[in-house]
């Protein structure tokens, strides 16, 4: 049985401005989703006969790393709530894409360092660079799978599930775990990992090294079980930008405080990051992108907490906030009827939990 788990995601600064280039920070959550993969007569999906079009993000998988392989039953399990702004389907994907990779070893031939995500699918939504370095080895199990694969894996599979729009801000997030900042040029304090390129826009991913002070904060997150799909906050951004060019100072804006949050980050410097997350939400919430639920529940958490802000799209979805007293930040935002979670910042990124009897499928016998 192979078994495989990457962590959800949380944006802590500079939603929506990264659509139109400015950097935008995420770090993983300790909240994970876990897959399993077992040899099996029929393909299976929690006990079900496997349904494509119910699981496409496993689907795109399938077609990509398992192509005439075996069939597999698999087990998905996990706490992140799904529709929520927290990474779900890329947590999943970046952990079924581990866990296939496992349970087939790594037989590289040729060029295709990271078969499935694009060379030999011209057609495919994906069409990014991959940036990796090719090693021309064969291995099996757990050391046969590596980060930056299961990212580009995890984004050109998103990508296909969502008609071809997704930044690679989750799906590094939840493969590398730790903390991620995309920006639409290299960020010269920051550890540059590698580009990615999608419908011609193109991000720079970085990767932040998080000192030990932040140990001593927590994150909690509170869901206002509002839904709010984010192509349409997105899009209301779009229009709004459209009538009113002059509001782009407010989205360069964004961009200023989310770097002012990067070096807090950076210093362990807890009360300028919740300061600068505060000062964040104030921008967002002016750009008609909080509403009363997300406002209740910021009220509610900011006494206890150095920072608090929406978190994604907006409109609904969740709040963040940062505190070094989660029990009462928690227990605030929960009278407010906010559902919540608790996470350390910057949770561990994939692992492979079970490598038994791997590889599962030699493609080359
Ligand atoms: O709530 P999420 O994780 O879908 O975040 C949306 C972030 C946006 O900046 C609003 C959109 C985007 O594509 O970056």
């Amino acid at each position: 049985m192979v078994q495989a788990s990457a962590p959800g995601k949380c944006i802590l600064f500079g939603e929506h401005a990264v659509v139109y280039g400015q950097p935008a920070v995420a770090v993983a959550i300790d909240q994970r989703m876990t897959v399993s993969f077992q040899l099996s007569e029929e393909w299976r999906i929690d006990g079900m006969k496997f349904n494509n079009k119910k699981h496409p993000h496993v689907e795109a998988l399938r077609e990509r790393l398992w192509e005439n392989g075996p069939p597999l039953s698999i087990k998905i399990s996990g706490d992140i709530p799904p529709a929520s702004g927290l990474g779900s389907s890329a947590s999943l994907s970046v952990a079924a894409a581990a866990g296939l990779r496992c349970s087939r070893g790594r037989n590289i031939l040729d060029d295709d360092w990271a078969e499935g995500w694009t060379a030999s699918r011209p057609n495919d939504v994906y069409n990014g660079p991959g940036t990796a370095t090719k090693g021309d080895y064969v291995e099996n199990g757990a050391q046969s799978v590596d980060e930056d694969e299961c990212a580009i894996l995890a984004h050109a599979v998103e990508a296909f599930a969502q008609g071809g729009k997704a930044s690679p801000l989750d799906s590094s997030t939840c493969s590398h775990g730790g903390c991620i900042v995309l920006s639409d040029k290299v960020e010269s304090d920051l550890v540059w990992l590698y580009s990615r390129e999608l419908n011609g826009v193109r991000w720079e991913v970085h990767s932040v090294t998080l000192p030990k002070e932040l140990e001593e904060a927590y994150l909690v997150i509170g869901s206002t079980g509002v839904h709010a799909p984010t192509s349409i906050q997105v899009s209301k951004v779009a229009k709004m930008l459209e009538d009113s060019p002059e509001r782009m100072a407010e989205i360069e804006t964004i961009g200023i405080v989310a770097r002012r949050g990067i070096s807090a980050l950076m210093n362990g410097d807890l009360d300028a990051m919740g300061k600068a997350m505060s000062e964040n939400h104030l921008i967002l919430r002016n750009l008609g992108l909080s509403c009363p639920e997300l406002e209740s529940l910021i009220s509610a958490a900011a006494p206890s907490s150095l920072g608090v802000k929406l978190t994604g799209a907006g409109g609904g979805g969740c709040i963040v906030a940062l505190t070094k007293d989660p029990k009462t930040t928690s227990e605030a935002i929960e009278l407010a009827g906010g559902r919540t979670l608790i996470s350390s910042i910057g949770a561990s990124g994939m692992s492979i939990d079970s490598d038994e009897n791997c590889p599962l499928w030699n493609p080359l016998k």
